[in-house]
């Protein structure tokens, strides 16, 4: 057996190890500086209690992003130098975020331990590669991101660290063949247990046995966008259900994306869009049903032929038919949550089913205590994220046999016949019954920090006065409805009682339409401004209109409410979701 030993590193304190929405993201390049990477990582051992370090059992893992194998070796040998007992790492380092969850609250290794938490590296949906993003998160024993508590202590510790562990002569471990690997050190055994992650989630192996043979409904176009998703999509969709290997794009995972940006939506996930003849060069008979994925396949976006289901609907359409289509909730549902900004679609559902609601700040940390309390089945996010209980993150795979269930169930009396219900028909049935929230997101990237501030800074100060914004209003558009209430968004987690406040500003118009404005927590350069744009439509007979020209009048009020241009000197957004 391989020995080794303990040795200290002095150190220094790097500005800007906060970690944002989703953990501490930078470029490459900052992470590749010496000690960059060592520092976070210490500082989260400091921040933990001792009985989840010493002795116990962790995963590193994560989307296989450029820096992930190095990272690996080097956290394994802080891991070893702490005295933690075993690592648990996915082949070639690759596990998607859900699957790390999955992971955490499921797997027994064989001598009958269990990961008390996890390092996952991945910037999430931000490019990859020697110049782009990498990105590191920690994962509690729930199996879901760190609380604030937690991140608030990893912080504080990055300003003062003058010291961590790190077993120089651990040899580097092969990361690419599965097997138990043992070394001795100062206090023991230290085992490295390099295994497949994709055999391992076994709710979603469930929702999947369950899935009938579906014929065309099966998953025929998934795009993986070069993330981790791929691995799982080819082993579930091809492997399990059947679909053809032609229904994989971009499957292969690779460190950089293949140049691309890993973010399933309308402007990323370009082929699948042409492919499901959404796009510029469509495809004249796209298929029925289409997915995408990001980087960490937590995200996911759902397409019908030539149609776009936007995230905020799609969780509201899976609250809303869970419990007849998918084995899992047959016994009912215990409540669904959404973050603020995502549309008040699900709101409907909750209230038409007598069910409860939770509305939290973005971050889908926000819902794990919710679900720890047994308060919620199913949560979604406008950004793309739908999840349920059955793990502490959301889960993109799951997403997708979440729908095809439920058009399984739609179609259980005519599989194979020419009375298909689509994906289409199953969302506008959905507006039919609860109403429609046409809903728009309009993202300004990479906006100096400062004007930033100062144009959330003038949206607060405004709403002192409602008669003055709605008289602004006015004379912008004089067919919206007035605002009724304007606040910044604070959240009083019910179960632990601990406030967020400052969660974006929110401006709440007569007819249930919203605006919303938010700076990212996940961007790595300057500030990103986000706009949430939704308007509500009841009337049955209205829900069927273009989506931009539903919103153009609401649009039109953001823009010129918040100054938009002035501040940013942007006269248009980068990104439309
Ligand atoms: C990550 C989090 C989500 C969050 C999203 C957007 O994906 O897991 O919960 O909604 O980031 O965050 P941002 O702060 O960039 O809007
Ligand atoms: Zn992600």
């Amino acid at each position: 057996m391989v020995l080794f030993s303990v040795t200290k590193k002095a150190t220094t304190p790097f500005d800007g190890q906060k970690p944002g929405t989703s953990g501490l993201r930078k470029k490459v390049t900052v992470f590749q500086q010496p000690h960059y990477l060592q520092n976070f990582v210490q500082s989260t051992f400091n921040a933990l209690p001792a009985d989840k370090v010493k002795g116990a059992t962790i995963v590193v893992s994560g989307d296989g992003r450029y820096f992930s194998k190095d990272a690996v070796q080097i956290i394994t040998k802080m891991a070893a130098a702490n005295g933690v007992r075993r690592v648990w790492v996915g082949q070639n380092s690759l596990m998607s975020t859900p699957a790390v969850s999955a992971v955490i609250r499921e797997r027994v290794g064989a001598d009958g331990s269990k990961a008390t938490g996890a390092f996952i590296l991945t910037a999430s949906h931000n490019p990859g590669g020697p110049t782009e993003d990498f990105g590191i998160k920690y994962n509690m024993e729930n199996g879901g991101p760190a609380p604030e508590s937690v991140t608030d202590k990893i912080f504080s510790n990055t300003t003062t660290i003058t010291e961590y562990l790190i077993a120089e002569d651990l040899p580097d471990v092969d990361i690419s063949v599965v097997g138990v690997t043992t070394f001795s050190g100062p206090e023991g055994p230290f085992d490295v247990d390099v295994f497949d992650s994709t055999i391992d989630d076994s709710k979603v192996n469930e929702l999947h046995k369950n899935l009938r043979k579906m014929g065309d409904l099966i998953c025929n176009c998934y795009d993986a966008l070069h993330g981790v998703a791929g691995t799982y999509a080819t082993r579930i969709f091809v492997e399990e259900l059947g679909a053809a290997e032609s229904s994989l794009l971009n499957c292969v995972p690779k460190e950089d994306f293949g140049g691309g940006h890993p973010d399933p939506n309308l402007t990323y996930a370009k082929e699948l869009v042409d492919r499901m003849g959404l796009g510029k060069s469509s495809n004249a008979e796209p298929p029925e049903f289409g997915a995408a994925a990001d980087g960490d396949a937590d995200r996911n976006m759902i397409l019908g032929k030539r149609f776009f289901v936007t995230p905020s609907d799609s969780v509201a359409i899976i609250a809303a038919n869970a419990v007849q289509s998918i084995p899992y909730f047959s016994s009912g549902l215990k409540g669904v949550a959404r973050s603020m900004p995502t549309s008040a679609a699900l709101d409907v559902v909750a209230k038409n089913l007598n069910l409860k609601f939770f509305e939290v700040p973005t971050g889908w940390k926000f819902f794990g205590n919710l679900m720890d309390a047994g308060m919620c089945s199913i949560c979604g996010e406008e950004s793309f994220g739908t999840g349920s209980d059955h793990i502490r993150e959301k889960d993109g795979i799951w997403a997708v046999l979440a729908w095809l269930s439920i058009l399984a169930f739609k179609n259980k009396d005519n599989l194979g016949g020419d009375k298909l219900v689509t994906v289409e028909d199953i969302v506008r049935q959905h507006w039919g019954t609860y109403g429609r929230h046409y809903y728009t997101r309009y993202d300004y990237e990479n906006v100096d920090a400062g004007a930033a501030k100062e144009l959330m800074a003038n949206l607060v100060s405004m709403q002192s006065s409602l008669s003055d914004v709605n008289k602004l209003i006015k004379e912008i558009r004089s067919d919206v409805s007035d605002v009724v209430a304007a606040d910044e968004f604070e959240y009083k987690d019910p179960v632990d009682g601990s406030v967020s406040k400052h969660q974006g500003v929110r401006y709440l118009f007569g007819d249930g339409s919203r605006l919303v404005f938010r700076l990212s927590g996940t961007g790595s350069v300057g500030a990103t401004i986000r706009v949430y744009i939704e308007q509500y439509e009841k009337d049955s007979s209205k829900t069927g209109r273009d989506s931009q020209d539903a919103l153009a009048p609401l649009v039109d009020v953001a823009l010129k409410l918040s100054k938009m241009q002035e501040y940013t000197g942007r006269s248009a957004p980068t990104v439309i979701t």
